[in-house]
C-alpha cells in the first residue's frame, strides 16, 4: 500500500488537500512515487471513519458534501467509526497524519496534543495550524527528530508560497540579516482599497465578503495573525523562538483615508509590516504599520497578495510574493510537505 494518510480535521483546506489527491493521483505517483491512502478521518463535527484497507477517496468527499457527516461512509468490512482525533492518531495504521483542526491559535490546542501523540507514536505530521509552530516549535521538532519522523508545516506563512522552504533550501549559505513581511492578506487588502479611496469599514467589509478575513477579524486588523507567522520565522529561519505575546504589535484599525492621503503626497505607503531583525546575535521582532516609499519593492504589493522580503548576507535582497491564503492554496502547502517527505523517506531508504 502506498503512504497511509489520516486528516485529523476535515474543513476546507483538509477537503482541499483530499482533492488534490484524488485529482493529481497520476502525476503524483509518476512524478514522485507517492501513492497517497486516505485511511482515516476524524473531524469534531464531521465525525470519524476508519478503514485500514483505504477509503475511497470520491466517495469520502461525496458523503462529506451530500451529508455533512463522515460517518455515514458506506460499512464495509474492517471499517471503524466513532473513533476520536487521539484514539486515530494513536489506533490508526497512518504513517502521516494532517493535522488541519480548527486550533486556537492562542493555545495552539487541540493541534498541539496532536502533534505530540502522533509523534510519541511514531507517525509524521504535516499542518497549517500556526499555534503549535508559533508556540511550541523547539519542543516539538525536538520530539519529532528522537521519533525519527517528519514535521511539515510550510503552510502556515503565506499557505502554498514557499515562505519557509525558500530560504533553507534555495537561499543556503546566506546569513539572513532581516525578515521583513506583508504577511496579512486582510489587511494589504484593506490598506489597498483605502488608497482608491474606500473608507476602512467598507474596505474590512468587502475582505470579509471575498472570504480573506477571519471570521473574527480582530485578529487580522490587531495584527496578530502577523504575529503569529512572525513568531514562526523568527523560531525557524532565525533559530530564536520569540513568544508571540514578547512581539511589538500594532495593527491598522486606527489607519484614517486622512493619513493614506497624506502619504500618498509624500511618494510613500503604509504598509502593515512584520520584522524579524538580527542584530549583535540577539533577534528581535516586531509587526506595525510602516510608511515606505513608493520605490520599495514591498510597496507595489497589492491586494490580498502576501510578500516577503530576506535581507541577505551574499545574495542581497530576495523577495517571495504570491497567494498568503485560499483553499487550494493552503491544501497545496500540505501536499508539497508530503511530497518533500517522500522525497526524504526515499533518500533514506537507497
Ligand atoms: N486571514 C489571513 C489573512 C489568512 O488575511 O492573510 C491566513 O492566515
Amino acid at each position: 500500500m502506498g503512504l497511509k494518510v489520516a486528516f485529523i480535521g476535515f474543513g476546507g483546506v483538509g477537503q482541499a488537500l483530499a482533492k488534490l489527491f484524488k485529482d493529481q493521483k497520476v502525476s503524483l505517483k509518476d512524478s514522485y512515487g507517492l501513492d497517497p491512502v486516505v485511511v482515516a478521518v476524524s473531524d469534531v463535527m464531521k465525525g470519524s471513519v476508519y478503514q485500514p484497507g483505504g477509503l475511497d477517496i470520491e466517495q469520502l468527499l461525496k458523503v462529506v458534501e451530500d451529508t455533512g457527516n463522515v460517518e455515514n461512509y458506506p460499512d464495509e468490512p474492517g471499517i471503524v467509526k466513532g473513533w476520536d482525533s487521539l484514539e486515530t492518531i494513536k489506533h490508526s495504521n497512518a504513517d502521516m497524519i494532517v493535522e488541519v483542526t480548527f486550533t486556537d491559535v492562542k493555545t495552539g490546542q487541540p493541534a498541539i496534543d496532536h502533534i505530540r501523540t502522533a509523534f510519541e507514536n511514531k507517525k509524521s505530521v504535516v499542518t497549517t495550524n500556526k499555534g503549535p509552530v508559533a508556540l511550541a516549535y523547539h519542543e516539538l521538532s525536538s520530539l519529532a527528530e528522537k521519533n525519527g519522523v517528519f514535521w511539515g508545516f510550510e503552510g502556515t506563512v503565506m499557505s502554498g508560497t514557499p515562505a519557509l522552504r525558500m530560504p533553507i533550501s534555495t537561499l543556503a549559505g546566506n546569513d539572513i540579516k532581516e525578515i521583513k513581511g506583508i504577511l496579512n492578506g486582510t489587511t494589504n487588502y484593506i490598506l489597498t482599497e483605502m488608497e482608491k479611496g474606500k473608507t476602512y469599514e467598507d474596505a474590512l467589509e468587502k475582505a470579509q465578503e471575498l472570504g480573506y478575513a477571519e471570521a473574527d477579524p480582530t485578529s487580522d486588523v490587531e495584527g496578530y495573525d502577523a504575529r503569529y507567522k512572525a513568531a514562526i520565522l523568527s523560531s525557524y529561519l532565525m533559530n530564536t523562538p520569540i513568544p508571540p505575546q514578547d512581539i511589538e504589535c500594532k495593527g491598522i484599525s486606527d489607519m484614517t483615508v486622512d493619513k493614506i492621503e497624506e502619504a500618498k503626497e509624500n511618494n510613500k505607503k503604509w504598509k502593515l509590516l512584520a520584522r524579524i531583525t538580527k542584530e549583535n546575535g540577539s533577534v528581535t521582532a516586531t509587526v506595525k504599520p510602516e510608511l515606505i516609499d513608493t520605490e520599495n519593492p514591498l510597496a507595489g504589493v497589492s491586494g490580498a497578495t502576501n510578500a516577503i522580503l530576506y535581507e541577505c548576507d551574499l545574495s542581497g535582497p530576495i523577495m517571495l510574493t504570491g497567494a498568503g491564503a485560499g483553499l487550494i492554496e493552503t491544501g497545496y502547502s500540505l501536499l508539497i510537505d508530503i511530497i518533500n517527505f517522500q522525497r526524504q523517506s526515499a533518500l533514506t531508504k537507497i
